[in-house]
């Protein structure tokens, strides 16, 4: 949430600003605001709205400066206004700040009795003020921003310029993602690396409670107390995916049809032929793997979905027991801990605060090992777990994750075979996991031929403003990432349920208005969800039903069947994932809404 930029440099930095902003926009776009130092005197420009109409601003007065700071806002304390935009002003200073300053009303007190005026309702002016304050005493401006750090509780990434300095940009972090991009003569500082990818690939990743002071020609580093730290940086890994839309749409469909080659690569390395091959966690993983005996697992949004699929698979596959819980309740409750159990921390961006929280509220609680399944190596989640385990599935600019899900399934389908084959599983059982997940890709291929068909039947949601999903087993939770998906971009009002619960409440709502969407795989439990849809279709409800072509479902009155294709049903999550893609999507184009950005929504959530 809130992306910052900065940059000094030899040369115009505006356009590296602006098109860092663009490429932040996902963390948040209702307003949007840049710093500059012009000779010796800070100039700003703020705009509500994307990040275009920002540059609409500039466009009308252009200037060039080589040190400057920006933010793309999603508002927290103030309403998304043109006065609460950052970056936000102090005497000779300038402040961009992503998080929340927990204590900023008792500090906004103290500073308006010293005289400070406030023009923003933000909690981030009071960083801009007790800066100044504190510059006013020390006329150091490190020595202030140090006296500034102490004073803040909370979460803050922030950037800040000061007209005395016009060459240097100081920054700080905690609880909040910072990094420093390294060039030639010039640096920069971003919230996401994805941000500076067109100016350097190279990068230094700050950790918590550290800041820095950047110039063009050098960086200077220092922890929590106040300690120099070693400059360490590092290449991007994923610097060569494309930022760009290409020939598509929007990013969210874009990201869909790049799911076969995020699979391959996510899967690459992970077995033999017939062996799941666990040296990826590293060389002991296959005796600490192991000593498992249960599993935890804590994430928030899609992410938290594919744990609740992953617990079908680990004590069906492994035979351990698995808890699945959301990251921001974990994180304030005291968890019992059984011996050897496993912390798995799932997270696209590996910057969600609650996840982050949970992780390091873990480290106390005797957990046998942590594990990250996460989808950017520089990520706090993927540092600071024991074990990491990347999915590969490239940059994700739609706020609507698609692609970072399905290839969370697979890492997740992954762990499960390594527990079973670490646990002395027969080798079929693992065999028949890993034959299907090399198959995965291309069926995943296959299933995205159904696109035009699943167009038409958008259609018919145009008007709805409910829908119910349903599905059962491990196809449960793909129901509730679907209903998820539809209200996330549709703004469509849709709840999942597991099928075999429609009767205690659920079918109360269903008639002919009511479309029902369900996910019917060739598995054990399709009689009975055949049944379940039996009792929709009795109330005159519309039935959407993605049913394999093997499954024997036909056309009837109110119930539409879309075949799948047969797959071994330990990959059926994954694949009955992509129609419900397809149909928000294009619900949502539909209804006309904004597919990439919709309403309210971050997709990076770094504040709780
Ligand atoms: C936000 C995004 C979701 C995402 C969730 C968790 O709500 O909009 O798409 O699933 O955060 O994000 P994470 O990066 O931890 O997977």
């Amino acid at each position: 949430m809130c992306g910052i930029v900065g940059a000094t440099s030899n040369r115009n930095v505006v356009p590296i600003l602006l098109e860092g902003l663009k490429r932040l926009e996902y963390r948040g776009y209702d307003s949007a605001g840049i710093g500059i130092i012009k000779g010796e005197t800070i100039h700003s420009w703020k705009a509500t709205g994307k990040v275009k109409e920002l540059e609409a601003c500039i466009a009308a007065a252009p200037d060039t400066a080589q040190t400057g700071i920006a933010h793309t806002r999603w508002a927290t304390h103030g309403k998304p206004l043109k006065h609460n935009a950052h970056p936000h002003r102090s005497d000779r200073l300038a402040v961009v700040h992503n998080g929340i300053i927990e204590n900023h009303s008792g500090l906004r007190k103290k500073l308006k009795e010293q005289g400070y005026e406030f023009n923003s309702d933000t909690d981030t002016e009071v960083i801009a003020h007790l800066l100044a304050s504190h510059y006013r005493k020390s006329e150091d401006l490190l020595v202030a921003l140090r006296n500034t750090l102490n004073q803040l509780r909370g979460a803050y990434a922030i950037g800040v310029i000061h007209e005395d300095q016009p060459e240097m940009l100081y920054c700080a972090r905690q609880g909040s993602p910072l990094v420093i991009g390294v060039g030639s003569e010039e640096h920069f500082i971003a919230s996401d690396p994805l941000a500076l990818l067109q100016v350097t690939d190279t990068f230094v990743y700050l950790e918590e409670g550290d800041h820095a002071v950047i110039s063009p020609c050098g960086i200077k580093q220092w922890d929590a107390s106040n300690n120099p730290k070693q400059v360490n940086s590092q290449r991007y890994e994923h610097a060569e995916h494309s930022m760009e839309k290409g020939e598509y749409r929007h990013y969210m469909l874009k990201e869909i049809h790049e799911q076969p080659a995020a699979l391959r690569d996510t899967l690459t390395g992970l077995f033999t032929e017939d062996r799941v091959l666990t040296a990826i966690l590293g060389p002991e993983a296959e005796k600490r793997l192991h000593e498992v005996q249960n599993i935890h697992i804590v994430a928030c949004g899609t992410s938290y979905h594919a744990g609740l699929v992953a617990r079908y698979w680990i004590e069906d596959i492994a035979g351990l027991a698995c808890n699945v819980e959301i990251a921001s309740e974990f994180r304030y409750r005291r968890v019992a801990v059984p011996a050897n159990t496993l912390l798995v921390c799932i997270s696209q961006s590996g910057e969600t605060a609650d996840t982050l929280a949970a992780l390091r509220h873990a480290r106390h609680e005797g957990y046998l090992a942590t594990l990250a399944i996460c989808n950017v190596p520089g990520s706090s989640l993927a540092r600071e777990a024991d074990w990491r385990l990347l999915t590969k599935a490239g940059p994700e600019i739609g706020v609507a994750s698609t692609k970072a899900f399905t290839t969370q399934l697979a890492a997740l389908l992954w762990l499960s075979a390594a527990l079973a084959q670490t646990h002395g599983a027969p080798p079929e059982i693992t065999g028949e996991i890993v034959r299907a997940l090399h198959g995965l890709p291309s069926q995943v291929e296959q299933a995205l031929q159904q696109d035009a068909e699943i167009q038409r039947l958008a259609e018919r949601f145009a008007n709805k403003q409910h829908t119910l999903f349903l599905g059962r087993g491990p196809l449960y939770p793909i129901a509730m990432e679907g209903a998820l998906k539809l209200k996330e971009i549709s703004y469509i009002h849709a709840e999942a349920y597991a099928a075999g619960e429609l009767k205690h409440g659920p079918l109360a709502l269903v008639d002919e208005s009511m479309p029902v969407v369900s996910v019917a795989p060739n598995c054990q439990l399709l009689e009975k969800l055949k049944s379940n849809l039996e009792e929709v279709r009795a109330r005159g409800g519309q039935l959407i039903n993605f049913a394999c072509e093997t499954a024997d479902m036909q056309d009837q009155d109110g119930i539409t069947h879309i075949h799948m294709p047969w797959v071994n049903s330990c990959i059926a999550p994954i694949l009955y994932t992509l129609p419900l893609q397809l149909l928000s999507y294009y619900v949502a184009l539909v209804k006309g809404t904004d597919v990439d950005k919709p309403r309210n929504l971050a997709k990076s959530v770094t504040v709780e």
